[in-house]
C-alpha cells in the first residue's frame, strides 16, 4: 500500500497553522462578513486568509499536485490530475461568525476519487483528526494522540449528529423514521464527522444538495480509517469526480450503523423526495432525487 505520512504531516501542520490564523481574527461577540453570491453564505477575511496560507504550503511542497479550495475559483484543471487536495479552510463559517467554537479547518487529499488523507482541525479546544489510508486515525487533543475506531454497537437511541445553524424539515422528516434517535447539534461537517469517529455520535445526516467536496475528503478520509461509512441518502457512494457539489445528501455512520440504518435513511429520503416534488418549484437547497 502507498505510504502517505509526508502528506499526513503536511495537512496536519497547514490545519493547525490556518486555525490559528482564523483564532487572530476570531472575536466573541461575531466577526465582519460579507455574503457570497448565489446564496453560498457567509465569508469573512480569516477564510481568506487561511485558504492563501494552505494554498501556498500545498503547492510549495507537491507543485504538480491538483487543488481545489472552497475561497479560490475553481478553473477546473484539477480534474485532469490524479492526485487532487481538496480544502475548506474554514468549515462552519456561520458558527465562527456568530462568535461560537463549532468550526474547523479542513485539508483531504483524493488520488483517483478517492479520500486517502484527512486533517480537521477544530482550533478551539486544540482538537486535531487526522488520518491517512492504511496509517490509522487519530484525535490529537492538547498534543495527546488517541487512535480512533468505532464500535460495532448499535445504541438505543442512536446518537445523531445534527447542524446547529442549518436545520431543515427534510432532516427531521428523515430522523423521523429511524426509530429512537437522539439529537446532537454542532456545527461543522467535518466536526460532524469527527464526532463520529471519536464515538460522541454514530451517525450524521445531511438533507442538502450543495454541501461540497471540500466539505467531505478530510472528513471522509478520517471515517474511513476509524472504521465508518460516509455515502448520499440513498447509500450510493460518494463521487469525488463529477459534480462539486453533493447534490444527493449524506449519510455518515459506523460501519454498524450505517448498514442497519441505510434502508430505512433511503425510504424516509425517497419520501421526502416525493413531497417535494409536488411543490411548485423544487427547492434549491434540497438533496435531488437519486440518479
Ligand atoms: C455546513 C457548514 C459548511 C457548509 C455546508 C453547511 P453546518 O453547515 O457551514 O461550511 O459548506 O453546506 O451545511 O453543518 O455547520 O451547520
Ligand atoms: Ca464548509
Ligand atoms: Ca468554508
Amino acid at each position: 500500500m502507498q505510504d502517505f505520512s509526508r502528506e499526513r504531516a503536511l495537512a496536519a501542520q497547514l490545519a493547525r497553522e490556518a486555525g490559528h490564523i482564523t483564532l487572530k481574527h476570531r472575536r466573541p461577540e461575531g466577526v465582519a462578513f460579507t455574503e457570497k453570491p448565489d446564496d453560498e453564505g457567509p465569508v469573512t477575511a480569516a477564510d481568506k486568509e487561511a485558504d492563501r496560507h494552505i494554498r501556498a504550503g500545498i503547492l510549495s511542497t507537491f507543485p504538480t499536485d491538483g487543488l481545489l479550495t472552497e475561497e479560490t475559483p475553481d478553473t477546473g484543471e484539477w480534474r485532469n490530475q490524479h492526485r487532487v487536495w481538496m480544502v475548506d479552510p474554514l468549515d462552519g463559517t456561520k458558527e465562527f461568525v456568530a462568535g461560537r467554537d463549532e468550526y474547523a479547518s479542513m485539508i483531504g487529499l483524493c488520488v483517483d476519487g478517492e479520500p486517502v488523507v484527512g486533517a480537521v482541525y477544530r482550533p478551539l479546544g486544540d482538537v486535531m483528526f487526522l488520518a491517512s489510508k492504511g496509517g490509522g486515525a487519530e484525535m490529537i487533543v492538547g498534543g495527546k494522540s488517541v487512535l480512533l475506531r468505532v464500535s460495532d454497537e448499535i445504541p438505543n437511541p442512536v446518537p445523531i449528529a445534527v447542524s446547529r445553524s442549518h436545520r431543515s424539515k427534510r432532516v427531521d422528516a428523515i430522523l423521523g423514521g429511524l426509530g429512537p434517535v437522539k439529537e446532537v447539534p454542532s456545527g461543522s461537517v467535518g466536526l460532524k464527522i469527527g464526532l463520529i469517529a471519536n464515538g460522541t455520535v454514530h451517525a450524521y445526516v445531511n438533507g442538502n444538495s450543495r454541501t461540497s467536496l471540500w466539505d467531505t475528503c478530510a472528513p471522509h478520509a478520517i471515517l474511513t480509517e476509524a472504521g465508518g461509512e460516509l455515502t448520499d441518502l440513498f447509500g450510493n457512494p460518494l463521487d469525488y469526480k463529477g459534480s462539486v457539489q453533493h447534490l444527493y445528501g449524506l449519510f455518515a455512520a459506523t460501519a454498524a450503523v450505517h448498514k442497519h440504518l441505510v434502508p430505512r435513511v433511503r425510504e424516509m429520503s425517497m419520501g421526502v423526495v416525493k413531497m417535494l416534488q409536488e411543490l411548485p418549484e423544487y427547492p434549491r437547497n434540497a438533496f435531488r432525487p437519486p440518479p
